[in-house]
């Protein structure tokens, strides 16, 4: 995946070039805790004068992706970022860069009040004072009142300024904060969780706040509530769990409707409700359905393509090859279909346990068929070379045998994938190093030949990419089996080692 397609999804379906400027470009973001890593290859971009939300369970590094923005986690001893944060695109990790200037160009709002033990006044004119952004009382007292007004605080305490900021009621105390945000003319307001000890009616006079701010600043706001997500930001970048930001950058970065339907059926409720309620999960089920069974049909047409791109190559078929080549497209825009759809699924009806794994399962396979697509037309693309060359017998049929092989394989999983069935996924697993034994032995002929008669370098080689790619479509199939078996029993297979034979030595 190139950054440049990175870049064109992340800018959103139909972002034209001249869209908003992008404010923070993040690439390729990893961060470490001690030996642990919190972040994987996170690459989001955050746009000017707009609202960024993100959203994902608990722990999957919305926090630290946040602190990473503003140097926050140079503070945590053991912490450690890798990659490139730029801010108007100058690297923020930069030597040049101070981190109390920087701090005072992106602010936080966390998601606890935390109004320093100081007066109102104080908590306000602290950050323009030490920025030596205000020279005389006169503009400081100004800086006070005008960001107090900006975050619609300055008629509930305009008499009492003087009064502590903590015997303010939480909503105020969070409004307090952003004032003092504000105060210091940032660039950028990073919230993290801003509303979440908040009740509903302050709640609401943030998410007004900061619907008012965006005019000015580029806003990132990390929230829980889909809905809040869909009434404050232009944009959501969604994670499933850690490693899957980059997936999310590619291609959840999209507005969310208003009409965002949480799936949960609500326990009180007119027999309206409940009818329409109703209607929702099963047209939830419906999509969900509707997913697998365009999953499914992928596969089919994968398992034809593959099936089709070896007998192209073994009967030197060069209509076949070519039919290959140009059915392709196919496969891609399945798969494009079929991660939009899930990505929605995920982001409108907020899928748990079982059924979110069957999103994630369909996305993934997709995926991987996808791959396998490409491999069969590179196989085809091999066949219209091979076609002008002396073919060898022997050597074909090694090349049908192993394709059969790898045909099965794919074959046997999807079918496993159909069925639900986690025996026959664990079947095709166990037997990966079929493939890898066949490849290796393919390997040894084809090197024999080519030290016996230069003359036959040329096909070898090419068949020996073919074989290559037959065995990444048998590594893909493997891949599949493991995604069946997280489906069904939410464990990742990670952990144990694949069954390899990867013995090259000729
Ligand atoms: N200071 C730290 N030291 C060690 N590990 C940390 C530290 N901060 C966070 N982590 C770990 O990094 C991962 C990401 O944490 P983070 O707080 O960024 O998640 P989050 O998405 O903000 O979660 P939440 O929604 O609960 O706030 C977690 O596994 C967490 O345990
Ligand atoms: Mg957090």
């Amino acid at each position: 995946m190139t950054l440049q397609r990175d870049d064109a999804l992340a800018q959103g379906p139909g972002a034209a070039a001249s869209g908003p400027a992008i404010k923070i470009r993040a690439r390729d973001i990893n961060v470490f805790y001690g030996p642990k890593q919190a972040l994987f290859d996170v690459s989001l971009d955050m746009t000017e004068k707009s609202v960024t939300a993100l959203i994902g369970p608990s722990g999957c590094g919305k926090s630290t992706f946040l602190r990473c923005i503003n140097r926050m986690n140079d503070t945590i001893p053991g912490a450690r970022v890798e990659g490139r944060i730029e801010l108007d695109g100058e690297d923020v990790n930069d030597r040049g860069i101070d981190p109390v200037v920087l701090r005072a160009r992106v602010g936080m709002v966390f998601q606890k009040p935390n109004p320093f033990p100081k007066t109102i006044y104080e908590n306000v004119a602290y950050g323009p004072r030490i920025h030596g952004i205000a020279s005389t009382k006169g503009e400081l007292d100004a800086i006070v009142e005008k960001s107090l007004k900006r975050a619609g605080l300055w008629a509930e305490v305009s008499d009492r300024l003087q009064q502590p900021g903590t015997g303010l009621s939480g909503g105020q105390q969070q409004r307090l904060v952003i004032a003092r945000a504000i105060a210091v003319s940032p660039e950028v307001i990073l919230m993290d969780e801003p509303c979440s000890a908040l009740d509903p009616i302050a709640t609401a006079r943030i998410e007004e706040l900061i619907d008012e701010l965006r005019n000015q600043y580029c806003i990132v706001i990390v929230t829980h509530s889909m809905a809040q997500a869909a009434r404050v930001s232009q944009r959501t970048a969604f994670s499933i769990w850690a490693n899957w930001w980059k997936l999310a950058t590619q291609a959840i970065f999209s507005p969310i409707p208003e009409t965002a339907v949480p799936r949960t059926i609500s326990p009180v409720g007119s027999v309206k409700d409940a009818a329409m309620n109703e209607h929702i999960v099963k047209s939830y089920e419906d999509e969900l359905n509707a997913l697998t069974a365009e999953c499914a049909r992928m596969g089919g047409l994968t398992e034809a393509q593959v099936a089709d791109s070896l007998d192209a190559v073994i009967k030197r078929d060069l209509t076949l090859a070519e039919q290959v080549v140009a059915r392709d497209e196919r496969l891609d825009i399945l798969q494009a279909d079929i991660e939009r759809k899930a990505i929605r699924l995920i982001a409108l009806r907020q899928p748990m346990a079982n059924d979110l794994r069957r999103t994630v399962a369909a996305m993934k396979i997709a995926n991987n068929l996808e791959r396998c697509g490409d491999l069969a037309k590179n196989i085809a693309k091999r066949t219209m070379v091979l076609a002008d060359v002396e073919p060898i017998a022997t050597l074909t049929r090694s090349i049908e045998r192993m394709g059969r092989l790898v045909s099965g394989r794919l074959k046997d999983v999807l079918d496993a994938y159909t069925a639900s069935n986690l025996e026959r996924a664990l079947q095709v697993w166990s037997r990966d190093d079929e493939v890898d034994e066949h490849y290796n032995s393919l390997f040894r002929e084809l090197l024999t030949y080519m030290m016996g008669d230069p003359r036959t370098i040329t096909a070898c080689a090419h068949l020996l990419f073919v074989a290559k790619n037959m065995e990444r479509i048998g590594d893909h199939a493997t891949n599949i089996a493991e995604i069946i078996h997280y489906e069904i029993t939410g464990d990742e297979m990670m952990s144990v080692t694949r069954p390899k034979t990867d013995d090259l030595t000729p």
